[in-house]
């Protein structure tokens, strides 16, 4: 598996204990009331298990399994996966900052627009790879 494989799956399985653990409390709190600020997390419960866990996961999984072809013209730019890696967690931490923590409406848009671009040039690297046996 890739390097850059290692570290999407890694902190994909990061998020996703981090993400069921408040899903957890929050789901005790409903029977057995814990602390009221814990419905403040719930933004977080779902930030993590969508894009902490699932697009993260996927991406891995994604630039594990596409067609490698090295050759040039079709060289994909291992680079901008890189860039997704870091701007995908940035991205989650501001939303993070924008909601449970309450730092403002900017950091909630800025996290939302630093996730998009992720996904942006991701699909940028992988529309490279997307080739048929015809490698057309
Ligand atoms: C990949 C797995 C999961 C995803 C994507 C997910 C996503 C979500 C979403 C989108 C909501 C908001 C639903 C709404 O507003 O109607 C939610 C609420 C909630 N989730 Fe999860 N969740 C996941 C797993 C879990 C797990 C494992 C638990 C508990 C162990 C959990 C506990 C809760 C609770 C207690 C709520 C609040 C429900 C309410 O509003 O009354 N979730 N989750």
């Amino acid at each position: 598996m890739p390097r850059l494989s290692q570290w999407f799956i890694r902190a994909a399985f990061i998020y996703l204990l981090l993400g069921f653990t408040i899903g957890a409390l929050l789901l005790t709190h409903k029977g057995l009331p814990l602390h009221p600020a814990l419905w403040s997390w719930l933004p977080t419960h779902i930030e993590f298990l969508l894009f902490g866990w699932v697009v993260q996961v996927t991406m891995g999984m994604a630039f594990w399994i596409l067609p490698r072809y090295w050759q040039k013209p079709r060289r994909p730019k291992e680079g901008y996966t890189q860039i997704a890696f870091i701007l995908l967690n940035l991205g989650i931490w501001l939303v993070v900052a924008g909601t449970t923590f309450r730092a403002g409406q900017w950091f909630l848009l800025a996290g939302r627009a630093t996730e998009v671009s992720a996904v942006v040039l991701f699909a940028l690297h992988a529309r490279k790879r997307i080739v048929s046996r015809e490698g057309a």
